[in-house]
């Protein structure tokens, strides 16, 4: 991995898949809110939408969920194309199944 300022694109070496056995973690998902996910709102959409900002009320991006409920409006906003796909694979791993129109 390069710190240099340069983004290398690598499959996460340290997750290993043992065929047959159970994950019994609780996040399923390749993408982990606050590792992959979080940094990216932190760097566009600060201060407005964390806490202090006019936004956090009604839309708080510290939280998954909001990113969550808000998928449309925010990929609009995000332009990088590393970025949409990762928050994309990030809503549809943790996207509840059974409400398609959460309240
Ligand atoms: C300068 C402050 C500011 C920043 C930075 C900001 N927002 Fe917002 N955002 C607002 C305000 C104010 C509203 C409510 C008014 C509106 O709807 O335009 C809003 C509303 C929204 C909405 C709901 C309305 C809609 O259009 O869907 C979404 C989604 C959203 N912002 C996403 C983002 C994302 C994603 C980023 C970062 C890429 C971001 N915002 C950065 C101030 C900000």
């Amino acid at each position: 991995m390069s710190i240099c300022g340069v983004t290398i694109k690598q499959p996460p070496s340290h997750s290993i898949s043992f065929s047959g056995e159970k994950k019994v973690s609780t996040t399923a998902s390749s993408a982990n809110f606050d590792q992959d996910i979080k940094p990216i709102f932190e760097k566009h959409c600060n201060p407005c939408h964390f806490p202090g900002g006019k936004m956090y009320e009604r839309l708080p991006f510290d939280q998954a969920l909001t990113i969550i409920k808000n998928e449309q409006g925010i990929l609009r906003r995000i332009k990088d194309t590393d970025e949409v796909k990762i928050i994309r694979e990030f809503v549809e791993e943790n996207s509840p199944s059974e409400t398609n129109n959460a309240k």
